[in-house]
């Protein structure tokens, strides 16, 4: 009989069982954590796996909070590399902060994927829970305000949901009167001689970032003559890939919560959809995508 085409048998996987409890002895895998620390200890996986506590009596309601949770410990490691990579930039060390920023596109893209498992929950799934979640929302997710005031996208009225807690308000605040990402990369560009106007390079960071034409003047100096800018033109290139990967995220989110709440309100208060369709429109980067119109 053909060996490709045996019945499986008991005797096999039972064989399978055996080779696999042989191989964990002879390989001498520590099985003793008595006296010393396990993964479970390093991870502190007891806080973690601890801190789903659904409020419904719903199934679905763990799938909700687990996508939810796991996004923010992802954001806190955007916000570790994104932090580190501003600073990077400032210090003109782009090597370093090329590879921060290739982690955090790859972060965005792992989130953008994440909807996926999200778009299984029904609207009469999202329905059942939806009362228990009262007036809590992703926008008010302080790590997620960081990220975007870190982009550049700055905006006074978000500091207000953070009022009550100092510790967290605190942290927003210190991202929003930093320079951004964006910012950092422009005065780089000042930097290296290429000329970009004083009014981007000294302001109020508070301020939303507005586009300008000596901007992307500077940025198409570098475009079109890659050779010579060589490695300026990678942080234009890593931008991109940035705010595409976020774009992504954003476009995922909308049409996600289209088809499991459609146009109803949400529970930070918002129109909803009618909401993030608004941040759809959001530019992060406008110069390094105006410019591909001039070459
Ligand atoms: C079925 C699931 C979801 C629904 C129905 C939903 C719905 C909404 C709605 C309606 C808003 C607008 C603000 C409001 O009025 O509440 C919002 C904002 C937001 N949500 Fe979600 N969301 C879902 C899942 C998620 C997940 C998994 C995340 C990941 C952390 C998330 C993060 C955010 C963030 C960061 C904002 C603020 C966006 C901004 O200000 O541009 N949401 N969501």
């Amino acid at each position: 009989m053909c060996p490709f085409h045996a019945p499986p048998t008991t005797q096999t996987s039972g064989t399978q069982t055996q080779d696999t409890a042989r191989i964990v002895v002879e390989e001498k895998a520590q099985l003793d954590f008595s006296q010393s620390m396990s993964y479970g200890d390093y991870l502190q996986l007891d806080q973690i796996l601890n801190a789903q506590s659904p409020r419904s009596p719903d199934h679905n309601e763990l799938l909700f909070i687990v996508q939810h949770q796991t996004s923010e410990l992802w954001m806190k490691l955007m916000l570790h590399e994104l932090g580190a990579a501003i600073e990077h930039v400032a210090l003109d060390q782009l090597p370093t902060a090329f590879k921060m920023l290739a982690r955090v596109s790859k972060i965005m893209e792992q989130l953008v994927h994440a909807w996926d498992v999200l778009a299984t929950m029904t609207p009469p799934e999202y329905s059942a829970i939806r009362p228990y979640l009262a007036s809590s929302s992703g926008f008010q997710s302080y790590q997620y305000r960081c990220i975007e005031f870190a982009l550049g996208n700055k905006n006074a009225a978000m500091l207000k949901p953070h009022e009550h807690r100092a510790d967290l308000l605190a942290r927003v605040e210190a991202r929003y009167q930093a320079p951004s990402l964006y910012d950092q990369a422009l005065r780089l560009l000042a930097r290296r001689g290429i000329r970009v106007p004083n009014s981007h390079l000294e302001r109020d960071w508070t301020q939303p970032y507005t586009a300008s034409a000596e901007v992307e003047q500077a940025w198409l100096q570098v475009y079109r003559n890659p050779q010579a800018h060589w490695d300026l033109y990678q942080l234009g290139e890593e931008l991109t890939d940035l705010e595409d990967a976020f774009r992504l995220w954003r476009f995922r989110h909308v049409t996600t919560v289209e088809r499991v709440i459609g146009f109803k309100r949400g529970t930070g208060g918002t129109g909803g959809v009618s909401y993030l369709r608004k941040m759809l429109d959001v530019v992060l980067f406008p110069e390094i995508w105006s410019l591909r119109t001039q070459l």
